[in-house]
């Protein structure tokens, strides 16, 4: 088995990525940690408590950071519900969280599995920044560390121009991120709309499963529907299902290894990947980033996951 810890800020996309994970045989979840994004942290920790308990687990959701590294919190509740589950009618409350602190987590579960633990990362940064500075050696320790966020080499982005919503939520720790060292792989938002777009052809595919797995991840996605048909996209997106996708199956990828820096403070550049892509101006290349996953093998991931 390989042996995945999941951060996320869970809210629709986060939720359908988790049960990518928690449903694929050779995946061991060793936990979530959960940190304020889409949503408020409380509000992410039930969502990601229901979550499991829908996939019939007992993996460990652990509490992180509420807020980013240096900034205030904005959700993304506009386009995601204000309960991030599309606002469907789930019963998202009164569970229970572990006891411990998701920052801990991290660090701990690297270290006591050296070379062993996949990070895959669905929400801003704010826990996995903190865990790198409470513990630099955590760096060399982690086997992969699969990041949604930025917007490849091109943008668009689904904030600002060029920004995307991970990134742009918590820009610093974006950049501590990106500055570490560690083995990272950036899924972008790029990706996501060219190769995970759910079109009325996928869409009924989805709903033709009639399971409760895809009835789940129809509704609490309805409001990203709603909003990305509203805005002349063919549908909503999956960006965490498609960076789940990538860190389940990275065969099918066409990836680059290049020099990123994503910009921190305020104004137009909050957030926005800088990446050197002549490869010789910026300085060390530090992320393998996806230039490609083909739309196809996400779809099939994803719709076994559902059945
Ligand atoms: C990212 O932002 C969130 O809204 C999604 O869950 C995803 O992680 C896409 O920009
Ligand atoms: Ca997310």
């Amino acid at each position: 088995m390989r042996r995945f810890l999941i951060d996320t800020d869970t809210a629709s996309d986060d939720a359908t990525a988790i049960v990518m994970a928690l449903r694929h045989p050779e995946i061991h979840v060793e936990a979530l940690t959960v940190v304020g994004g889409n949503v408020g942290l409380d509000q992410a920790v039930q969502n990601a408590l229901y979550t499991v308990e829908l996939c019939g687990e007992n993996t460990p959701v652990y509490a992180g950071r509420a807020t980013p590294v240096m900034r205030t919190l904005e959700t993304a509740q506009n386009i995601h519900g204000e309960d991030g589950m599309g606002d469907c009618g789930l019963p998202l409350h009164s569970r229970v969280p572990a006891e411990g602190r998701a920052v801990d987590v991290i660090v701990d579960t690297i270290l006591g599995s050296p070379g062993e633990i996949t990070l895959v990362c669905l929400g801003p940064l704010s826990n996995v920044a903190a865990a790198v500075l409470r513990a630099p050696e955590i760096v060399d320790a982690v086997q992969r560390v699969v990041v949604m966020g930025g917007t490849g080499v091109h943008g668009p982005g689904n904030v600002s121009a060029m920004a995307e919503f991970n990134f742009w939520a918590d820009p610093e720790a974006a950049h501590v991120v990106t500055s570490s060292g560690m083995p990272l792989e950036f899924v972008g938002w790029d990706i996501s709309i060219a190769s995970a777009v759910v079109d009325a052809e996928r869409h009924a595919a989805m709903k033709a499963l009639d399971t409760e797995f895809s009835r789940f991840a129809v509704s609490i996605a309805q409001a990203v529907r709603r909003f990305c048909l509203a805005n002349g996209l063919e549908g909503d997106d999956l960006p965490d299902p498609i960076a789940m996708a990538y860190a389940i199956d990275p065969a099918p990828a066409e990836t680059q290894r290049l020099h990123v820096n994503v910009m921190f403070g305020d104004g137009g550049h909050r957030g926005v990947m800088e990446v050197d892509r002549l490869g010789f101006i910026g300085g060390e290349p530090n992320v393998e980033i996806v230039t490609h996953y083909p739309g196809e093998r996400f779809f099939e991931l994803f719709l076994n996951a559902l059945a």
